[in-house]
């Protein structure tokens, strides 16, 4: 695009600091990626990013107030699977639509689901687990970031596969569920791979299985469901950048190059992996390959998940 075609108002974009709202609390998935990815998109962008934390709602709090935030690029959000999908069918009164009130920016990164425990929970393997689960449902609990969090939403189908209904105990994020978990307060927790490796590495929680088909080189160690016995439950889930609806094409764009930008950049690409993150292949990076794959997983949930009563 040549200089003379871009309007005024989207080259001088942005003039002043961008607030990314993050649905869930500090310290979860969901913030540390964002965190990883923005502090990269700053400098390319010239101005500062900051992440603002609110939560509530399994994040469609968040995900409503920049629903409703002005089109000008300066409110953006980090949805996920939760927010930009698995909340349709949990919420019938939902105040945004996933695909009518945003933009889609750019995806993140992938996240793999892993079953988790306490340290001190009894099973040792993933087939005990299986069967403690099912011989003590009404005495045990799950840990979750809300209706319709990709921990809830991730755990509901796993114990819809176990036939189980425990307790379940709601957090503001994983972030505060991990700190839970870690002191023994909760019993399980089905949680994204970013919030779980620093913890499995310092040996503080247990790890029974990740729920993709192949183990992720961030858990050389941790079995997948299928190896240890559950393939039935398979789970993946996503972070991605999204903007009211009505931002200009020009600022999205620019928005997106910064994303494309950052997920190429060594030290971004080197922390996301450690964390476990699937970064996305370039075919998947532009905001149409995010559209189609929040349309598809809309599509996907929407059978599955019935209303939160
Ligand atoms: C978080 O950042 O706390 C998570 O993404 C929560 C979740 O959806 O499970």
């Amino acid at each position: 695009l040549s200089a003379a075609a871009v309007p005024a108002s989207a080259q001088s974009y942005p003039t002043r600091t961008i607030t990314m709202i993050v649905p869930f609390a500090a310290g979860g998935p969901t913030d540390v990626i964002s965190r990883i990815v923005t502090a990269n998109m700053a400098p390319t962008l010239g101005q500062s990013i900051v992440i603002e934390n609110v939560v509530g709602a399994g994040g469609t709090t968040a995900t409503t107030r920049a629903a409703r935030a002005a089109n000008d690029g300066y409110t953006l959000v980090t949805g996920h699977m939760g927010t930009h999908a698995a909340s349709v069918p949990l919420y019938p009164k939902l105040a945004y639509h996933p695909e009518k009130d945003f933009e889609p920016i750019a995806l993140l990164a992938g996240t793999p689901i892993l079953i988790l425990a306490r340290k001190d929970f009894p099973p040792k393997d993933l087939k005990e687990f299986v069967a403690y689960v099912k011989a003590n449902a009404e005495k045990i609990n799950a840990a979750h970031a809300g209706i319709g969090s990709v921990s809830h939403v991730s755990c509901e189908l796993l114990n819809s596969i176990l036939g189980v209904k425990p307790v379940g105990v709601p957090f503001n994020g994983t972030g505060p569920a991990m700190n839970a978990l870690v002191a023994g307060q909760v019993d399980y927790m089905c949680d994204q791979i970013v919030n779980a490796v620093p913890q499995i590495n310092a040996g503080t929680i247990k790890a029974y299985a990740i729920a993709t088909p192949e183990r992720n080189p961030s858990l050389p160690n941790v079995p997948t469901t299928a190896e240890a016995g559950l393939p039935d439950f398979q789970a993946q889930a996503w972070n991605a950048i999204f903007a009211p609806k009505g931002t200009s094409p020009a600022i999205i764009a620019t928005l997106n190059a910064a994303v494309i930008k950052a997920l190429d950049d060594e030290t971004v690409r080197k922390r996301l992996l450690e964390l476990g993150s699937v970064i996305p292949a370039p075919a998947n990076r532009t905001p149409e390959a995010l559209a189609t794959l929040v349309k598809s997983e809309i599509a996907k949930w929407t059978p599955v998940l019935k209303p939160a009563s």
